[in-house]
């Protein structure tokens, strides 16, 4: 199965200046349990903004530069979505996209789910996820989490395919 997973803000904002923009830590261990133990595909740019190579999974990259080196050890380049994800897909049963929004809009077309953390706020960026076609997805689960003091409402919203 190809998954993206996502956190979104209402105007589908996803990042700003290379960095992400909130700090949900519930939603950093939901992206940790769904992920670990799995090949996570990004494009060159989120590799890039990661703070350090995240323990536990397979950093795969996507880059259009022949001769490109990554800032981690281990990590496997790719020079275009397909060639990723179907060398990942013979040795993974779930593959994780995990962005950033050229990727996301890369490999929509070919994801089977969409774990997606939908925040109720709006925010300024200029990374943004594409707008999900619901006669395409078909929203299949959502638990939501109240506002507190620390941040808005949000909630882990799931996705799936019901047609090509
Ligand atoms: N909220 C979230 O869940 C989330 C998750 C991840 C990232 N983000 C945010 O998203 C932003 C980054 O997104 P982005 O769109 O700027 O960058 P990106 O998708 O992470 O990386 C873009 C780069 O990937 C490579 N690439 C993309 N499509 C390709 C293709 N079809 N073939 C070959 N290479 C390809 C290119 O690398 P080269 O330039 O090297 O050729 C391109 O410049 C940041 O703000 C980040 O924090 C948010």
């Amino acid at each position: 199965m190809i998954a993206l997973i996502v956190a979104k803000a209402k105007n589908n904002v996803i990042g700003k200046d290379n960095q992400l923009i909130w700090h949900l830590p519930e939603d950093l261990k939901h992206f940790k349990a769904l992920t670990t133990g799995h090949i996570i595909i990004m494009g060159r740019k989120t590799l890039e903004s990661l703070p350090c190579k995240l323990p536990n999974r397979e950093h795969w990259v996507v880059t259009r530069q022949e001769g490109y080196v990554p800032p981690y050890e281990g990590v496997r380049i790719f020079h275009s979505p397909e060639e990723a994800l179907d060398a990942a897909q013979q040795v993974d049963d779930t593959v994780y996209c995990i962005g950033g929004a050229e990727l996301y809009g890369a490999m929509l077309p070919m994801a089977d789910r969409l774990y997606v953390t939908e925040l109720e706020d709006s925010f300024d960026g200029d990374a943004v996820f594409p707008v999900i076609d619901e006669t395409v997805f078909k929203k299949t689960a959502e638990e939501k989490r109240q506002p507190t003091a620390d941040h808005g409402g949000f909630a882990f919203v799931t996705y799936d395919r019901i047609r090509r």
